[in-house]
Formats: structure tokens, sequence, C-alpha cells
């Protein structure tokens, strides 16, 4: 007789939930949108061949109005709990996570849910959102602000902007190679072992928690 044994599933936490990943998606979609305009933008001689500037001028400058959108819209309101929860956590360093960073991960670390690398990014596109939309603000209604503002803000936004590129790509870049965190961002969850290797800090504190780990 042979004897069948099933490994057992693996035990999946919820890392986010629709209201996040579709927050994620949209502002995704729009850094997207952005970027491509922006090229558009910069280099005006592409723009004649693909696309009029005019229209490029005017996607960019919605695209960018909306922005804050998403995030505005997955934060209010009773849908945002866990978005929320998620803010504070970023807005929070422990003396380790800010030792880690200085040593480039070379000294050790219970991680949080997200690690200081992940908070960083998160702090940068934030901050991101609203100084492009305070300086794309002041280049589009350029007539109320005197020309040292103008000039400032399209320096400011070309800095930035240039930034952009370069932290959106390293972003694509450790997304698709490390699959798990980049599943949870599409299907919501982490394995438990995952979190224990990566994240032991919030498995640990989703056991302790009183009212039982989060759904
Ligand atoms: C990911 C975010 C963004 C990137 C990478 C970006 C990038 C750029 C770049 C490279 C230019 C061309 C500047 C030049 O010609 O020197 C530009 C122009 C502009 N951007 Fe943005 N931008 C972003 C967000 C925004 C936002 C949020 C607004 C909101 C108002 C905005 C409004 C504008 C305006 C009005 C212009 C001038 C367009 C024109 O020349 O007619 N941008 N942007």
């Amino acid at each position: 007789m042979t004897t069948v044994t099933h490994a057992a599933a693996p035990v999946r936490i919820l890392r986010f939930d629709r209201v996040q990943r579709a927050a994620h998606w949209a502002n995704a979609i729009l850094f997207g949108i952005l970027m491509v305009t922006a090229l558009f933008l910069y280099f005006g001689s592409i723009a004649g061949f693909v696309v009029q500037r005019h229209l490029a001028a005017q996607i960019h400058l919605w695209a960018g109005l909306s922005l804050p959108v998403p995030l505005l819209v997955s934060m209010l309101g009773p849908w945002g709990a866990r978005m929320r929860r998620d803010v504070r956590r970023i807005n929070l360093w422990t003396r380790d996570e800010i030792r880690w960073l200085r040593t480039l991960g070379r000294t050790p670390l219970v991680a949080d849910k997200f690690n200081p690398g992940q908070k960083l990014n998160a702090i940068f596109i934030g901050t991101t959102i609203v100084v492009m939309l305070a300086t794309g603000s002041v280049m589009q209604w350029f007539g109320h602000f005197p020309v040292s503002w103008r000039t400032g803000a399209t320096f400011v936004h070309d800095v930035v902007a240039f930034t952009v590129f370069v932290v959106v790509f390293g972003h694509i870049a450790f997304a698709v190679t490390h699959r798990d965190s980049l599943r949870s961002i599409f299907k919501g969850w982490v394995t438990e072992s995952w979190a224990a290797r990566h994240a032991a800090g919030w498995l640990k504190e989703r056991e302790a928690s009183p009212s039982g780990p989060e759904p």
C-alpha cells in the first residue's frame, strides 16, 4: 500500500487590501502617463513626431492634477483603515531602521511590515506628489507668480522629474526581482514564511495583537 502525504498549504497573510492595491495601481498609471508625457515635453523634438506638444501638455496637466486623488480617496473614509495604519507605520522610524539604512542593510534588523528602503520609497513618492503639484501649478498658472518663482519652479520640477525616473526604475527593478512582494501588490497576500524572513516584526505584532491577527 502506498501512502500519499500532502504538504500543508502555506499560510497566507493579507499584506495589502483591495483599496491599497487599487490606490497603488491608479498611482502607478498616473506616474506612467506623467513620465511618458514628460519625455515629450522635455524633448520637444520627439513630441512633434508622435503627438502634438499641446496635447501632451494637456494630458500631463490633467494627470498631474489627478495625482493626489487615489491616495486621498484610499485614506479618507471607512474603507481606508489599513491604508491609514500603513501610512502611520511608514512615518515611524526606529533607531535600528535608521542604522540599517545608514549601513545600507549591513546591520541586523527585525523588519517591520515595510523595510526602511520601502519606507523611504513611499516617503519619496508622497513628497514628490506635493512638490510636483506645487511647481507644476506655478508653471501652468505662471501669470500669477513673479519671474523668479517661475524659473525656480521649472528648475525644481525638472530636477525632481529626473530623480522620479531613477527611483521609479529602481522600484520596478526591485519589484520584478522580489516575486513574493510583487505578488502581494497584485493579489494582496504573502506567505507566513515570507513574513517570518522579511517582516518578522510585523508577524510578531500580528500574533501579539489582543484582537487577534488582522483578517
Ligand atoms: C511624476 C511626476 C511628474 C514628472 C516626472 C514631471 C515632469 C515634467 C517635465 C520633464 C516637464 C518639462 C519641463 C521642461 O520643459 O523643462 C514638465 C512640464 C510640466 N509639468 Fe510636470 N511632471 C510631473 C508632475 C506634474 C504635476 C503633478 C503637475 C501638476 C500641475 C505638472 C505640471 C506640469 C506643467 C504645467 C508643465 C509645463 C508644460 C508645458 O510646457 O506646457 N507636472 N513636467
